[in-house]
């Protein structure tokens, strides 16, 4: 048998309770999939000195992919060289409702869109620093009369480039066109006219690309109360980093929580897949973390492996367990254990 090698890095917390039950179910359908789990965080620490080792690095290297765990910041070297140190800039996170899900929406009918969130740039370079550091540069506010050297506060520094945009936009408007043929693109540009005013600049560029897709653009704030009301109206949505941080979570929430948040970080050469929730501390021990958003993710990870109809099985066992609504996780007012419901999940795929 030709083994497929993926890295599984469990995360922290609860995320751990998600990801074991989610490999297992997993590796009972493809069992060539060899699952590799190196050592990070705390574990690494104490055995090497290093969050995040040389062997742990040349492990995920060599790997054709990694299914990461939610950090809440011990494995997060692993998070950092997963995004960053691979370049993975198309940050994808679809927000689908199938009947089941305990959504906040009165009609939740028909929602089904993608969040391509640029994963890189933007507020993500982490430069911050106190305001006083930045006054011997001259730097004039547009708002403010009073000179910078005055704000005895602090500052963090956002970087938006026409490559970085350039090149996540694009990927949105690909997806697009696999899928309802519809790209949304939204940014700050009235305030910041200049940065987020470039990732507005670039969409309207690469749209000339793409005249077989429909294209608009709006204000984010704008969007955010769209997307609240009408969510039907979108399919795929492209945004600097730290919006679609934040309006990915918010969009969970309309399809039921972050329990059903699936997350593929792309690159050019590398992927990885990880759900887009936290580690979820509150019950951490108690078996009953959501798993559904793992097993979306790992879904998207077996169709970027090129196993689509394993996939495609998955999520027909999924809409099929949500739909009866038996076996739900307490987020889901159900009573069931994580495994409970990778169980029931795994038993439909098998009648399938
Ligand atoms: C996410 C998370 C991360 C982010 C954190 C853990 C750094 O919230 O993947 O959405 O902000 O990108
Ligand atoms: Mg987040």
């Amino acid at each position: 048998m030709n083994t497929r090698q993926v890295v599984v890095i469990p995360g922290d917390d609860a995320a751990p309770e998600a990801m074991a039950p989610v490999v297992s179910l997993i590796g009972s359908l493809v069992p060539e999939i060899d699952w590799q789990y190196p050592l990070v965080g705390e574990a690494a620490i104490e055995a090497t000195g290093h969050a995040l080792p040389d062997d742990t690095k040349t492990l995920i290297d060599s790997s054709e992919t990694t299914l990461f765990g939610s950090t809440s910041g011990k494995s997060g070297a692993a998070l950092f060289y997963l995004r960053w140190g691979k370049q993975t800039y198309a940050n994808v996170r679809p927000t689908r409702w199938f009947p089941g899900y305990k959504s906040s929406l009165a009609d939740p009918e028909g929602v089904d869109f993608i969040i391509v969130r640029e994963n890189l740039e933007d507020l993500y370079l982490g430069i911050e620093g106190d305001v006083p550091e930045l006054a011997e540069l001259g730097l004039k506010s547009r708002t403010s009369r009073r000179p910078l050297a005055e704000f005895d506060g602090r500052y963090a520094l956002k970087v938006i480039t026409d490559e970085g945009s350039r090149r996540v936009i694009t990927k949105a408007f690909e997806l697009a066109r696999t899928r309802r043929g519809k790209l949304t693109a939204t940014s700050k540009y009235n305030m910041l006219s200049y940065t987020d005013g470039l990732f507005r600049d670039v969409a309207i560029d690469v749209a000339r690309d793409f005249p077989d897709v429909e294209f608009e653009m709006f204000i984010v704030d704008d969007f955010a109360n769209r997307l609240c009301k009408r969510p039907q109206d979108f399919d795929v949505v492209v945004m600097p980093n730290l919006y679609g941080d934040i309006l990915s979570d918010a969009a969970a929430g309309l399809v039921g929580g972050l329990g059903m948040a699936a997350s593929g970080c792309y690159g050019d050469d590398y992927a990885y897949f990880e759900s887009a929730h936290g580690t979820a501390p509150d019950i951490a021990g108690q078996h009953v973390i959501n798993p559904t958003a793992t097993l979306l993710s790992a879904c998207m990870m077996l169709d970027y492996m090129g196993m689509n109809e394993v996939s495609t099985r998955i999520h027909g066992a999924i809409a099929e367990v949500y739909a009866e609504g038996r076996v739900l996780t307490p987020d889901q007012g159900g009573n069931a254990s994580t495994t409970d419901l990778c169980d029931a999940i795994l038993a439909r795929c098998q009648t399938r």
